[in-house]
């Protein structure tokens, strides 16, 4: 009995005292996008699994910051930190509020005795656990077991530049799962990024469920083949696939908990062939056309002239805004020849009652008019920078893609802008100059150092500057079929192009490499795939 009874008791012990090594502190503060103030000094606070999240201030969303950083460091401790409300003790706790700063600011402080956290808002404070989780050591982020993690002492003071730093995902081109989606959001979370704009249909396919138009993904949604490259069709094979209406809800969610608001795109009056399929009386001509299966421009779009687009748009918009409660709602708008306008009869008719002399006013009618409903709805239009060609309201929010000449027209005549030029911010585009290993891309080239250098209220004086409201970086996926390459594409220029965002004044390239080398350790514990060109030594 004695011979047994103590290694009984000891594996009893073992399971209750914190077990594992002591994990050393990170060497330096390396945190991307790189914070208004660090001040590093020795020393190290010992966090173990005794050690408690105090939630100060009374608002439920800290909980899921709570949860989130819990969620970082239970495969390392074992277990979850006991996450109190209210009163906390001195020591051996992270001691969470919200303080009187700007909405996503934050502050950090680590001493040896504890973790004081206050954030401007519970966005501020999930910032600073995503700014904690950097400094995490690099065992712990491999989830490898633990007894003490020490985080380095340090204060730590930050706030976002611009409010609106986004990042674009096309599902139309091809689709990605939910699960993708969320992986994709997740990335997005850790780059400090606060809006995932949802391209959701194109062309090629409609790829979300819209109840009074069920024919939109019964049609819609699918293609008889894919061709990645059309000069080589290399996909015969059906392809397809949308979000129903609960997985749109359960996306929404995740990203709110993770303080990201979600943008959806309704793409108008263009890059509309999969929405003309599933309902032939949208087009100019009725004809009935397939789900377009290559790239590229198409002059098939929605007919200005008949009501029953307009009618048709805007029950497609109540079902959008009923779903995503983001006060901007995309509808596109790039990208839309005249041509079947011209040879319209309704168009045509549609441009005399107006008084319209050119054919691409019918474009500023159809967005003033969509801009209307959704006001209506208490919500902001925001289109691509093709809205300003064809007059626009003040109150449209544009995104320059085409350069940022286009923001900057729109800035001086008083729109809000988002920065998304091709030159700084198409993911799409080759990283390299060198080709020949790489997957296929839709061309362009711009390495990181290059999305980096962008400066988007160049051009603009200090009034203009405030139309601004911050970058996007879009990934649209033509040429990539699936999410692994997503993440190459993506990965790490996101990093860049959030400190674009997130810290323009303080942008230092050579100083920013280590600091994103870092930064790929992280990618590495996740399992992301990223681009290497830039980081070796
Ligand atoms: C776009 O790249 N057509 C907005
Ligand atoms: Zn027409």
């Amino acid at each position: 009995m004695k011979a047994l009874f103590w290694p009984v008791c000891c594996a009893g012990l073992l399971s209750l005292c914190s077990c594992g090594p002591r994990v050393a502190r990170v060497e330096s503060v390396d945190i991307v996008p790189r914070p208004v103030t660090v001040e590093a000094s020795d020393g190290a606070f010992d966090l173990t699994r005794s050690t408690k999240i105090c939630l100060l201030s009374d608002d439920t969303m800290l909980l899921r910051s709570a949860d989130f950083f819990n969620g970082l460091l239970q495969p390392s401790l074992g277990r979850a930190l006991k996450v109190e409300t209210g009163a906390c003790a001195d020591s051996d706790a992270i001691r969470v509020e919200l303080g009187d700063l700007a909405p996503e600011a934050y502050e950090i402080s680590i001493r040896p005795e504890g973790v004081r956290i206050v954030g401007g808002s519970p966005a501020g404070v999930y910032y600073a656990f995503q700014t904690i989780r950097q400094l995490l050591p690099e065992p712990v982020l491999r989830g490898e077991k633990a007894g003490v993690v020490e985080l380095p002492v340090v204060e730590i003071a930050d706030q976002p530049y611009f409010a609106y730093r986004g990042g674009m995902l096309d599902v139309g081109r091809h689709f990605f799962s939910v699960d993708d989606v969320k992986e994709f959001i997740d990335i997005l979370a850790m780059h400090k990024i606060n809006r995932f704009h949802w391209h959701l249909t194109q062309d090629q396919g409609w790829r979300i469920e819209i109840k009074k138009y069920p024919e939109l993904t019964r049609v819609g949604a699918f293609r008889d083949r894919c061709d990645l490259d059309p000069a080589a069709p290399n996909d015969s094979v059906p392809y397809g696939g949308f979000y129903t209406q609960d997985e749109a809800r359960e996306i929404v969610r995740y990203a709110a908990d993770r303080f990201i608001t979600v943008i959806p795109e309704i793409e108008f009056p263009g890059h509309a062939v999969a929405a003309l399929a599933s309902y032939p009386w949208l087009s100019c001509t009725g004809e009935q056309y397939e789900v377009r299966q290559t790239w590229d421009i198409d002059d098939r779009v929605f007919c200005i002239g008949r009501d029953s687009t307009f009618r048709f748009i805007e029950g497609v918009l109540e079902e959008v805004v009923a779903l995503f409660p983001s006060t901007y709602i995309h509808i596109g708008g790039d990208e839309c020849p005249t041509d079947r306008w011209e040879q319209c009869p309704r168009c045509r008719e549609r441009m005399r009652a107006e008084g319209l002399t050119r054919p691409r006013q019918l474009q500023g009618y159809a967005t003033t008019r969509i801009e209307r409903f959704l006001s209506s709805h208490g919500r902001r239009l925001i289109g691509w920078d093709e809205i300003l060609d064809s007059g626009v309201s003040r109150t449209a929010v544009v995104m320059s893609w085409r350069g940022t000449e286009g923001g900057i027209r729109a800035a001086r005549q008083g729109n809000e802008v988002v920065m998304a030029p091709t030159t700084h911010c198409y993911f799409d585009y080759y990283q390299t100059a060198d080709t020949a290993g790489e997957p296929l891309a839709w061309g362009g080239c711009l390495p990181l150092e290059k999305v980096y250098a962008l400066s988007p209220c160049e051009g603009l004086d200090s009034v203009q500057r405030a139309s601004v409201l911050g970058v996007q970086a879009n990934l649209w996926t033509e040429y990539i079929p699936d999410f692994a390459q997503a993440q190459y594409m993506l990965l790490p220029r996101l990093g860049a192009l959030a400190e674009v965002g997130w810290s323009p004044g303080r942008k230092d390239y050579a100083e920013f490499l280590p600091r994103l080398k870092r930064l790929t350790r992280f990618y590495d514990a996740c399992g992301y795939v990223y681009a290497k060109h830039s980081l070796a030594d």
